[in-house]
């Protein structure tokens, strides 16, 4: 099968293609012998079992896990939208970190530790299996339209740590999330049919914003759908 690669070096891009006997293999199992004859190749993986996040590439114009990806015949990969590319497959992902930082979306826990009914684990759960692979943060338009927007995959996380009644800060830690936009999101639910864990970003977002306009921390955003033509 063809393989069609569109790498990145010194500022610009250019497309390669490689034969490879890669019908039935993951996207990540086919990199990896390419770069047997062409080490020149880079790109991202490390646990090769769609725990890490890290091998996030675009298949046939659609950004996906390589590691998790089973292909069958030709294909293209590119490097993902948004994040600024370093090298052929390899793209920065610090933007995603930065946007954690700023909304303090790490869990501070009460001294004592409190077990947790199973329907409270339930409501968690999906924050909780985000792998921060970013695919939604790459399929975002918010993120196009507002630079100081959070990010989906911050929403995800920022999720699990407001509503599991171990964090200390309890639900004031929305108020560490107003800095974030959240208001921006469009719910157009590109995150949510694009997440290979399944995290629902969207609703969680819908969730978090609701309970932050409850709370007087922001006003809900009138969307612009001038588009329509009322
Ligand atoms: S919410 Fe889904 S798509 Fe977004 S970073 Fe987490 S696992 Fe990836
Ligand atoms: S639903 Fe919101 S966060 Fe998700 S892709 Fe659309 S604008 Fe972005
Ligand atoms: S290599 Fe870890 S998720 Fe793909």
């Amino acid at each position: 099968m063809k393989v069609k690669i569109k790498r990145y070096s010194d500022g610009d891009f250019r497309w390669e293609e490689y034969e490879v006997d890669g019908e039935g293999k993951t996207v990540l199992e086919i990199l990896q012998n390419i770069k047997e004859i062409d080490p020149t190749l880079s790109f991202r993986a490390m646990c090769r079992a769609g725990i890490c996040g890290t091998c996030v590439v675009k298949v046939n114009g659609e950004h996906k896990l390589a590691c998790n990806t089973r292909v069958y015949d030709d294909i293209t990969l590119e490097p993902v939208d948004v994040a600024p590319p370093i090298k052929d497959l390899v793209v920065e992902h610090e933007f995603i970190y930065e946007k954690l930082k700023k909304g303090r979306v790490w869990f501070e826990p009460l001294p004592t530790n409190i077990p947790l009914k199973p329907d409270e684990l339930k409501n968690t759960e999906k924050s909780w299996d985000c792998i921060l692979c970013g695919i939604c943060n790459y399929v975002c338009p918010a993120i196009q339209a507002d630079k100081n927007f959070g990010l989906p995959s911050t929403f995800t996380k920022a999720y699990g740590v407001v509503f599991d009644k171990r964090n200390k800060k309890g639900l004031d830690k929305l108020k560490d999330l107003v800095p974030l936009n959240i208001q921006s999101c469009t719910h157009c639910k590109n995150c949510t049919f694009s997440c290979p864990k399944d995290c629902n970003p969207e609703l969680l977002i819908k969730i978090l914003e609701n309970n932050m306009v409850q709370r007087g921390l922001i006003q809900r955003k009138e969307q612009d759908f001038g588009f329509l033509g009322f």
